[in-house]
This record gives C-alpha cells, structure tokens and sequence, in this order.
C-alpha cells in the first residue's frame, strides 16, 4: 500500500504541474475513507474548533498534563483525538488553518492546493491568528494527531511543530488515514528535546474503545519515561540503581523501557574483560563523545548495543547513566561470560 502511495508521490514530484495519482487503499479502492475532497470542514465549521479544557485535565493520573493536538481536514482525526482527549482526561486543541481547506484544495485528484503543499519542501502553511496553544509550558506530554497527505503529515503539522519550545516534553503521534501507515516525517527534527513513543494509525471505522485502549496503555508510556531518572539494573539475584543521563540517548532508553511495560532482559556477554554487552530491541539517538569508561557506567554503543562496564576503557560513545552505591563486587556479582540483566524503571 505505502509503495502504491510513493510511486503516486514520485510521480507527483516528478510533474508537478501533472494531475495527481489517485491514491488507493490494498484493495484498489480511494483511499480517503470519509470522502476527503467532498466534505472539508468550512471556515464557519472551523470556528468553534479550538478548545482548551485545562481545568479538565490535572495531570493526576498520568502524572503530568496531557494534550491532545491535531490538525483534521475532513473530521476523522478530529473524532479520534476527542475520544483520547475524553480517555486520558487530556486538554483538547484543534490545529486551525489560517486559510481553511476547501473541498477542491483537497482534492487530490487534481492539481489540488494540499497536494501543492506536500511537494513544496518548504511549505508551510500559517495557522489562524490567535490559535496558540496556552500555557505550553504546563504540559508534559503532547498526543499530536493528524491525517496522512501522501504518506507523511500535512505540512501545517510542520508549521505547529516549529511553533513551541518541545524541549522535555513526551510526545506520542497518532494519524487517520485511508490505509497507509503512521508516519511523522518531517516532526521529530522540529521538536528537538521531545521524546517521541511509538506512533499510531487508525482508520476512520475505529472503535472508541480501540482508542482508549491505545490511551490507556500510552499514559502509563507516557508518565513512566516522563518520570524516570533512575533505574534499577539486576543480574545473576544481584540489583544495583542507576542515574541516567540527562541527554536524548538516555530519555529514548527510559521510553523503550516504558514501551515494554518498564523493563527489558538484555542477554550480555563479556567483551575485553571490561564490560558485558547486548542488543537493544531498537536502535537509540546517539550522544557520541569520548569517554574514559570506568567500573559502573552504562555505555550506548552504536545506537543498539548496552554495555555494563566494571572496568576501564577509553573509547567514543555514549553515556547512558552510571550504577551508584558500592561497586566493589560488581565485578564478581557480573560474573565471568555471559550475564541476563534486566535493566527497569525505578521512577
Ligand atoms: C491530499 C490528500 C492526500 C491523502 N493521502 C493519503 C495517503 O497517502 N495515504 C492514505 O492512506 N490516505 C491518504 N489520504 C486520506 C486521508 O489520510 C484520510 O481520509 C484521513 O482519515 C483524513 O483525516 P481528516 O478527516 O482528519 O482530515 C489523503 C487525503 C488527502 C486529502
């Protein structure tokens, strides 16, 4: 299906001035499953859409304020993210276009506005004066919605995102769309300082208790990475605590561990007679520098290997976090080979 919509797309790129592919689902159908190009939401529609309810949401259950933001042109995420706005009890905020879509800009058939918008690299498209998101600091986690335009975001989403400081910030997308996959090209680059969970796609026909399930496991996500600063590391009936690192490596391994319900068995072995390493299920960002490792510290090592170390070596990668207390058995409590350690939040 996304390689149907990407031949359509190079195609589009190709010919700018051609009329668009028209994208289909698998089965060889339209895509949009709400008519997208006949029901665009109008200016008046668009007027009662930007709320914020932040005497709603108080943070208590996921341990800090959520919002819900997102851009929908023909109503479809508009539905999905109230649902999850109701479920997390997370402040609702529409992403208004200045110039609202009409149903010939969508129309992607045609040399259509929004198809314009997705070839342009640079476009973005301003959103309406005075559609500001209040308070931005107060929030801790952003559910960021939209549909999906050519297999990635439509570039107002650009526009939002380039628009707010996402330094510390939890964030977790979601799309509609009429069969291609989740997608956040062009976003993470723009929120620098954000770490971002695991995206999801739903269709049109989804059930508001598909939404509110993907809600609920998403705050406890949510809410363990954005706490986190310790961990517990255990191996061979032995747990020592970490300190993480303040930087992006070290807050994706914490949302890795809240993806997988907060801890992850990783199988080590010995390299060097220094360190145990082992696999990732994923690959992390990378804070490379040169460090003089040392008994204790937790080392990222080419963005998927974790290493344990309990004794030295110089090399350049990336501080992960550092085992505190007394380390002076460390190295016997390892043990010689390979090693099991479950590395956990700790809160
Ligand atoms: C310009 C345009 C491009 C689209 N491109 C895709 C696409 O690449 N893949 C897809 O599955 N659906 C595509 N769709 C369908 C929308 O993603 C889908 O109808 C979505 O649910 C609309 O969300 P909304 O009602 O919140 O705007 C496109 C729709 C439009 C208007």
């Amino acid at each position: 299906m996304e390689r149907i919509f990407s031949f359509f797309l190079s195609l589009v790129l190709a010919a700018s001035c051609a009329a668009c592919g028209s994208p289909t689902n698998s089965d060889g159908a339209p895509l949009p499953e709400n008519g997208a190009g006949s029901s665009a939401v109008s200016g008046s529609d668009q007027s009662s859409g930007v709320q914020n309810t932040p005497e709603g949401n108080t943070g208590a259950e996921t341990g800090g304020r959520v919002l819900v933001a997102y851009f929908s042109a023909t109503g479809t995420t508009r539905d999905v993210a109230e649902t999850l706005a109701q479920s997390l009890n997370a402040d609702l905020f529409e992403i208004l276009p200045a110039q609202p879509y009409t149903a010939a800009d969508l129309d992607y058939n045609s040399d259509c506005r929004a198809n314009a918008e997705q070839q342009d690299k640079i476009a973005r498209p301003a959103i309406a004066s005075g559609c500001v998101v209040e308070n931005w600091a107060s929030y801790d986690v952003v559910l960021l919605g939209h549909p999906i335009w050519w297999g990635i975001p439509p570039k107002i989403m650009r526009t939002f995102a380039e628009s707010y400081d996402w330094s510390g910030k939890t964030v977790a997308g979601f799309c509609t769309s009429g069969g291609s996959a989740y997608s956040n090209t062009g976003l993470p680059e723009l929120t620098e300082g954000a770490v971002w969970l695991e995206g999801k796609r739903f269709s049109g026909a989804v059930s508001p208790d598909d939404i509110a399930g993907w809600a609920e496991d998403l705050h406890l996500h949510a809410a363990d990475a954005q706490a986190a600063d310790q961990l517990q590391v255990s191996f061979n009936g032995h747990t020592y605590t970490a300190a993480l690192a303040d930087n992006t490596s070290a807050a994706a391994f914490a949302a890795l561990l809240a993806e997988n319900g907060g801890s992850l068995t990783i199988q080590a072995h010995d390299y060097g007679r220094f360190e145990k390493v082992g696999e990732l299920p994923a690959s992390l960002p990378q804070n490379d520098e040169p460090i003089d490792a040392a008994a204790g510290d937790l080392i990222l090592y080419q963005g998927n290997n974790i290493v344990l170390y309990y004794s030295t070596n110089s090399w350049t990668f990336t501080r992960l976090g550092r085992l505190e207390g007394d380390l002076s058995a460390l190295e016997a409590d390892l043990g010689e080979g390979n090693v099991e350690i479950t590395y956990s939040l700790a809160g």
